[in-house]
This record gives C-alpha cells, structure tokens and sequence, in this order.
C-alpha cells in the first residue's frame, strides 16, 4: 500500500444505470488500476464510508440496504464521491473457474467474466427481476440461474446448481469463487469440503469495515482474527475452517450477530 492509497479521491459520477429495482451501477469518471476482486471505500458526503467492490476500473454496483446506500441512491450524473483505495487481495485469474453467487455478490466477479477468465457461473436471487448483469453474464460465461420462486432457472437455491450432472465433479475445475450471503458461501464452503478440492475455493467476505487498511480491527474474523480488508476480502477455503465463518458476523460495534 502506498501512502497516497489512503487519501479519497473525488471523482463525478458520469453515468447510472438500474440492474434491478434495488440494485445501481454507478460508473465515475476516473479509471483506477485494480484487480478483479478489489473493492475501495466509498466516501457518501455528510453520511458514511462503506467498502464496495470494483465491477470495473470506473464503476461500482451498489445494493440498497440501508443509510448510505439509501443515500447513495440519490446521486446522479454529476454529482461528486470520495474514493479511497482499490485495497485488499483478489481472485486468481488463471484456469478454469467456476463461479458460485449470490444477488449483488456477482459484483467482484464481474472483472473476471469481462475478461473471459470464468467458464461458468451460477447465478442466484429471489426472483427473475432480483437478478443482476444477467445479459453480461450470459455473454460472458455459461450461466445458470436459480431462483427461489421458480421465475427463471432453477426453482431453489443457487447451492441447488452444484447437482447439476455437469458439475458434480468440482475437481475438474482449477479455481472455485464464491460471493454472496455468508450463509449461502457456508454451504458452497461444505460441498468443497466434502468432495475434497476444499483448496479450490475462494471466498470474497463482505464483512463490516470501518478503515479499510488494516488499522480499527472491526472486519476481523476468528479464529484467526484475518483482517478482512488486509488479509482478504478473499479468503482461500482452508483460511476459514471452524470459526466465525457462517455463523455470525460483526455489528459495527462489535457485537455478535447471527447470520
Ligand atoms: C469488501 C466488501 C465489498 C463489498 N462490495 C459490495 C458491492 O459491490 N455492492 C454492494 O451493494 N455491497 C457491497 N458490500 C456491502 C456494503 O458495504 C454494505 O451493504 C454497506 O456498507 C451497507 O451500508 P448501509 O449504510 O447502506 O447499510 P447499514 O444500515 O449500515 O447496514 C445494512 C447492512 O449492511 C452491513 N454493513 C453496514 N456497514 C457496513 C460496512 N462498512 N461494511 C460491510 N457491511 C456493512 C450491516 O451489518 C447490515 O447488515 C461490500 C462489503 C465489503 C466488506
Ligand atoms: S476495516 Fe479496519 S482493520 Fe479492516
């Protein structure tokens, strides 16, 4: 990290685009050197700084959740954002790499499709609207789909693709990365480990930051306390054995919450 690394940036936000009803693509004007997997902390004036992987040298895609992403939402073409980073490691780039995700948590993993580095990608959300990138996904990649209502795919969790008969044999794949709710990570986390290629997974943490370097101690995980935002966000499988991973995760105070 250099030092210049940890002062904001102020760039303009050139364009918005709506994936989904609660999904935005904000696409700024300055590019910044990163590799897939890399996120920066997004400075929402008069609001927070919260952490947001790169979907591109020039964009995030943001979930709207809660205050600042609320806020956040109500930026336009124009309008000014700190950035301060890219930070923290990233996924492999080489092999054949099955990509396993959730909703929003495609948005890391987004680089890498554009760059022709995943063969096939399993994509899930509640319903068909809930699904975002799916036509660059579909470009890019051999994608399959699930959703818990049934509207498109497979009706039932995106973990539920894994039994397709083409992917029973997870070995055969060089690299298996994973983003979305921990819960869902847990149980891509257990079929690895069950069917023995656990050393194949990668998984991108989105845990609670608050510094974003390395500094606060806030987005550690036991029991090997890894800072998130240093050490990952993305963990390799054997880094995540029997700890906090699927279990709980930090409230911004600390406290323990449930998954
Ligand atoms: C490395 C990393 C990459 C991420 N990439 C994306 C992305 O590409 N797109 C996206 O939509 N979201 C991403 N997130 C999650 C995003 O940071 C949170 O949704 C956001 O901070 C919530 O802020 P809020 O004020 O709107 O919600 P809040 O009202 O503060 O909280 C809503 C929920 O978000 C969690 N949360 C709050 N603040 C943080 C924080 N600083 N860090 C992590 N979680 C938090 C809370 O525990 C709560 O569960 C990423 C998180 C991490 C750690
Ligand atoms: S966010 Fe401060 S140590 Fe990771």
């Amino acid at each position: 990290m250099r030092m210049d690394d940890t002062l904001p940036i102020v760039v303009r936000i050139e364009r918005v685009i709506k994936e989904t009803p609660s999904i935005r693509t904000f696409m700024f004007s300055q590019e910044l050197s990163f590799c897939p997997g890399q996120f920066v902390m997004v400075w929402v004036p008069g609001v927070d700084e919260i952490p947001m992987a790169l979907t591109s040298s020039h964009s995030i895609s943001v979930q709207k959740v809660g205050e600042a992403t609320e806020a956040l939402f109500a930026f336009g073409t124009g309008d000014e954002i700190g950035l301060r980073g890219p930070f923290g490691n990233a996924f492999p780039q080489e092999g054949e790499i099955l990509a396993i995700c959730g909703g929003i948590g495609a948005a890391p993993l987004l680089p890498l499709a554009r760059s022709d580095h995943i063969s096939t990608f399993l994509l899930g959300a509640r319903t068909e609207e809930e699904l975002p990138f799916v036509d660059l996904l579909d470009e890019c990649t051999n994608l399959l789909l699930a959703t818990d209502d049934g509207s498109i795919g497979l009706e039932g969790r995106v973990t539920a693709l894994m039994d397709e008969p083409h992917l029973k044999d997870l070995g055969k794949f060089d690299a298996i990365c994973s983003c979305g709710p921990e819960a869902m990570m847990k149980t891509v986390w257990d079929r690895l480990r069950s069917s023995g290629c656990i050393e194949k997974g990668y998984f991108s943490l989105q845990r609670y930051m608050k510094c974003g370097i390395g500094v606060c101690g806030s987005c550690c995980i036991d029991p090997l306390g890894l800072r998130t935002c240093t050490e990952g966000p993305v963990f390799r499988g054997e880094q995540l054995g029997d700890g906090e991973f699927g279990r709980y995760a930090r409230e911004g105070n600390g406290s323990k919450k449930p998954l």
